[in-house]
């Protein structure tokens, strides 16, 4: 009966923390329904802070409020923007299909003309209605102009019911170029028209810096939210939720020790709870009891969440990391990497590129890198007095 759920995308028994984020998505659904302006929004966080899970959350609110949600988690290169355009031309066609048996506006017709057309535009299969317009609109083969259209005519039947057309990404920064553009001209025109259309984005720290390459007005596109590590309130919250729907309690101590231990950070506060949960034979939970967890949660880290990192790394790439390491978490600069490992920056881009395509760090600023969770450097660096002990 454990309340915790350390994973990846594991919907916690109690979202703390999250209110402003959900009250933002709150007012865009509000406003939307009533035609005001308002921007789409972007999360960004390191790994583990939550933003799966948030995703998902807001994905509820707007299926609540008969919003029309497609999501999907961004995969790099070609082959994940293949898998992209597969998810978008089947969400607009299963969006779109109710509406065969709805009286055949101009308005629908012309959605479902569109819809039929881009799916075929793209060289995909049985996304069609076989209904494609003599407009041609979605059918030009260039996917700006092409999803430009089709989202187009989909908003603008949406709109007459008060509805939206949202797309979810997770994982936004590893969207493939052409398409990144494409969905950010898309949602560009969307304001201007008022359209209903919003892009719900989550991704790294690095997320806002790659908008804004792509497309310059991506900054004032959407409203940015960086999503971290929780307060102390919700920290606690977090830890005491779960205990209590299942009446178990926590000592004071108890607590204070397990969010310090957790750095407040989602991921670690779901470990440590788990591990309370465990070690703990009767409620409330003793400080000894969270001296055991974090024992446990500890090993568990260290024998699973760091070295699942640590061993994708290459030698070289290794050898990166522990000059990384000595920076803390805070990141370091990549030229003073080089300078310590007595090569170039040039000469280091390789490893750099791999290690980020890893996704073990990232690159939060031009010319500084950092690794994406939290902790990750003091491992690294227990590991190298466990060597040389
Ligand atoms: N607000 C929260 N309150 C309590 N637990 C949370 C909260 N947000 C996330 N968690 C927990 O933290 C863990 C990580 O969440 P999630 O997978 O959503 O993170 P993420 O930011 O998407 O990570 P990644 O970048 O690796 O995909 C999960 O176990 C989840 O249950
Ligand atoms: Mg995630």
């Amino acid at each position: 009966m454990n309340p915790y759920h350390p994973g990846a995308g594991v919907t916690p028994m109690v979202l703390a923390g999250r209110d402003a984020d959900i009250a933002a998505f709150d007012s865009l659904i509000v406003r939307a329904k009533r035609y005001f302006p308002v921007n789409p929004i972007v999360f960004s966080g390191l790994r583990g802070v939550g933003k799966t899970v948030l995703l998902n959350r807001l994905r509820g609110m707007a299926d609540h409020h008969q919003f029309h949600s497609i999501q999907f988690e961004a995969k790099a290169g070609k082959a994940g923007a293949t898998a992209a355009k597969r998810e978008l031309a089947r969400g607009f066609f299963q969006i779109s299909a109710p509406y065969r048996r709805r009286a055949a506006t101009d308005t629908v017709k012309q959605m479902l003309g569109t819809v039929s057309s881009f799916s075929v535009s793209l060289g995909l299969e049985g996304f069609s209605f076989g209904l494609e317009n003599e407009s041609l609109r979605g059918a030009s083969g260039l996917l700006e102009m092409d999803l430009q259209e089709v989202i187009e005519d989909i908003s603008l039947a949406l709109r007459r019911e008060h509805s939206a057309l949202v797309i979810f990404i997770d994982e936004m920064q590893e969207l493939e170029a052409e398409l990144l553009e494409s969905l950010l001209t898309v949602q560009h025109y969307a304001m201007q028209r008022q359209l209903p259309f919003y892009i719900i984005g989550a991704g790294l720290p690095n997320l806002p810096v790659k908008l804004a390459a792509s497309r310059s007005y991506a900054e004032r596109l959407f409203e940015y939210r960086v999503i971290g590590k929780l307060d102390d309130s919700a920290a606690r919250e977090s830890l005491v939720g779960p205990a209590n729907k299942m009446g178990q309690v926590f000592t004071e101590d108890a607590l204070e020790h397990l969010t310090a231990e957790a750095g407040n950070y989602p991921f670690f506060l779901q470990v440590f709870g788990s591990a309370i949960w465990t070690v703990a034979t009767a409620s409330p939970f003793t400080v000894e009891n969270a001296h055991a967890a974090k024992v446990l949660g500890r090993a568990q880290l260290d024998s699973g969440f760091f070295p699942a990192r640590w061993e994708r790394a290459t030698p070289a790439e290794r050898e990166y990391l522990r000059a990384m390491a000595m920076d803390g978490d805070e990141g370091s600069r990549s030229a003073a990497i080089a300078r310590a490992l007595g090569k170039t920056p040039q000469g280091l881009a390789p490893v750099r590129a791999s290690l980020i395509a890893k996704g073990i760090i990232y690159s939060p600023l031009h010319g500084r890198v950092a690794f994406t969770v939290p902790g990750m450097s003091s491992f690294i660096e227990r590991q190298r007095q466990l060597l040389e002990d």
